[in-house]
């Protein structure tokens, strides 16, 4: 408590300190019926700091960069930045491989930088979300290169080894590597070591209870600093069977069973609450949510102390190059809303830096539908309940990346090595691309589209990824200044949000079920009610609802106009309307 007070005054964190204030007796009912925290309230705005803003002209974004548009941030109605790892690293995953957890990354600045970046945020009431990766480091990391040195150096037991004496290891699949085995052998002492992902990221062993007293060093590091919360990357996965037991042929294709959430792994959340997150008023969400709805449950129940939520990628799953169902998109949500819908809480995305865009997945990025499509996905994320994520670019409708077509146009080490397992195991490589064109995450991760400048205000150098093409008429300049564009209704958005507490702790019901072209709920809090309609179409749709008439116009409208006539409406082509009761 001493901490936090002492953070708040020293950093002038106001926003965490005025959460400390003492509740009024009305207030305190309240707050207790709905468990109100700030992390629920919290609207999050993710940058992948390598595409927001280079101000060094390298071509790759800093956090100088960032600093420069933190009104822009702040002007988006947004309470929150989670941002991608910004440490020391090789970079052969971009950021996710550390290879010094107290450093910045030459690329992105230095601590100095972050130092401003941080205060900077604070003075404008947005908090920073850090990610942190600790299921594996990078092979640069000092603790690996001890590691890998000798059988008996004190750092060994850092990371999993299997001696070559004992024969080849039992099989494990590695989600990165271009031949598809996680152990790779390592001469200097004739072992092997285990990589879940690249051969540059060796899985950290969870077990020795060392490493995890540095990984809560490394977090009390930053949390000392003052940040607000931790995203655990790829954490479900930190917990092994350390005899390295075989798994059934196949396993592969199912691979999350044996990999999340396996034994221990409650028991290190719970320790790291202890150690870390009982100690600070700090935001705790997890990149995966393990394999079941219970399994998800008991990570986020505020009463087994673990973490705040965590995030499930059933949604971000859904779309493929073919399309998609309407129906599965509906069941998804509406299955996750319910399972927490009276304990625990969830995060809403719909993309991410591991996603191509969202408007071109799950709606319709070419002309006339890009911009109302868009809009009508940004009125989903801010409408349903649990904490909402929103990616960078997305508020204008960005878009993938046409100049993404060959595979030498792509950067991501999923891509690459993908494509070369791909080959080695004589698949369809028409169809690796097809599908890579469609759903690679370079296409999330090109740059932010500022003005129709050269390379869009991003960069006076060479950007690092090729800037979509669109950015002569998709940027912030063009959007601010038209009140109709996606960047202003997502403004609208969070401002509805933010001033309508039944957007965010409201029941969520699901109506108009069977529809196929609209998804449509209720959200409701004491005697507050609204309507969300969503046309997820490119054609008109007709709709009946018995209680229409007893909603008002709309709140929320991405059209002029909004045809309704007693208890039927008809929603334009991706028309998103939200209705109050009156
Ligand atoms: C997570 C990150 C992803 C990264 C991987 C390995 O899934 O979101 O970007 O490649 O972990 O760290």
């Amino acid at each position: 408590m001493k901490k936090i007070t002492l953070l708040c005054l020293v950093l002038l964190s106001l926003y965490s300190c005025a959460e400390k204030k003492e509740k009024t007796p009305m207030q305190t009912n309240q707050e207790d019926e709905l468990d109100k925290k700030w992390w629920k309230e919290a609207i999050v705005y993710q940058i992948y700091p390598r595409s927001f803003q280079d101000t060094d002209g390298d071509g790759v974004g800093d956090l100088k960069g960032i600093i420069e548009r933190l009104d822009y941030v702040k002007s988006l109605g947004v309470t929150a930045v989670w941002l991608n790892p910004i440490y020391s690293s090789p970079n052969d995953d971009n950021g996710y491989d550390v290879s010094d957890y107290r450093d910045i990354m030459s690329d992105f600045g230095t601590m100095e930088d972050f130092d401003t970046m941080l205060a900077e945020m604070h003075a404008r009431d947005i908090k920073l979300v850090m990610d942190i990766v600790v299921n594996h480091s990078s092979d640069e990391h000092p603790w690996f290169k001890e590691s890998r040195s000798s059988r008996d150096n004190p750092y060994r037991d850092y990371y999993h080894w299997w001696p070559a004496e004992k024969g080849e290891p039992p099989y494990r699949y590695s989600l990165f590597d271009a031949e598809g085995n996680a152990w790779k052998y390592d001469e200097q002492t004739d072992a092997y070591y285990l990589h879940y992902f690249s051969q540059k990221q060796p899985d950290l062993n969870w077990e020795n209870p060392k490493v995890r007293q540095e990984v809560y060093d490394i977090m009390k590091f930053w949390a000392d600093k003052g940040v607000d919360g931790f995203r655990l990357d790829a954490f479900q996965f930190a917990a092994k069977d350390t005899t390295f037991p075989k798994f059934p042929d196949g396993f592969e294709k199912n691979f999350i069973q044996y990999y999340a959430v396996q034994e221990g792994l409650h028991d290190y959340l719970k320790e790291m609450n202890a150690e870390v997150f009982s100690k600070y008023d700090v935001m705790s969400v997890a990149e995966g949510a393990g394999r079941t709805l219970e399994e998800a449950h008991e990570l986020v129940d505020a009463d087994r102390n673990e973490i705040n939520m965590a995030y499930a990628f059933d949604g971000v799953d859904i779309p493929k190059v073919d399309g998609y169902e309407l129906a599965t998109f509906k069941e998804t949500f509406t299955k996750w809303d319910s399972a927490f819908a009276k304990k625990g809480w969830i995060s809403i995305f719909l993309s991410n830096h591991d996603q191509a865009r969202m408007v071109s997945r799950y709606a319709n990025d070419s002309l006339p539908f890009r911009a109302p499509s868009a809009k009508m996905l940004n009125t989903f994320i801010l409408s349903m309940r649990g904490t909402p994520y929103c990616y960078f670019g997305d508020e204008l409708g960005m878009t993938n990346n046409p100049k993404l077509q060959e595979i030498e146009d792509f950067k991501d080490i999923a891509a690459i090595n993908g494509y070369k397992k791909a080959q080695k195991q004589g698949e369809d490589m028409d169809e690796y691309m097809r599908n890579l064109r469609f759903g690679s995450r370079d296409h999330g991760r090109t740059p932010m589209q500022w003005d129709d400048s050269q390379n869009a205000g991003f960069t006076t150098g060479t950007p690092w990824l090729p800037l979509n093409p669109n950015y002569t008429t998709v940027n912030v300049q063009a959007e601010e200044e038209n009140p109709q564009s996606v960047l202003n209704h997502f403004k609208k958005m969070t401002a509805l949000r933010k001033n309508n507490e039944v957007l965010i702790y409201g029941d969520y019901e699901l109506i108009q079920k069977e529809h196929k072209q609209v998804y449509a709920y209720t959200r409701s809090l004491d005697n507050q009610n609204m309507m969300v309609l969503l046309n997820f179409s490119d054609t008109e749709a007709a709709v009946g609802i018995n209680d229409l008439h007893t909603y008002g116009d709309p709140l929320i409208n991405n059209y002029d106009s909004f045809e309704k006539t007693g208890t039927s409406a008809v929603l334009k082509p991706y028309q998103a309307v939200i209705l109050a009761k009156n």
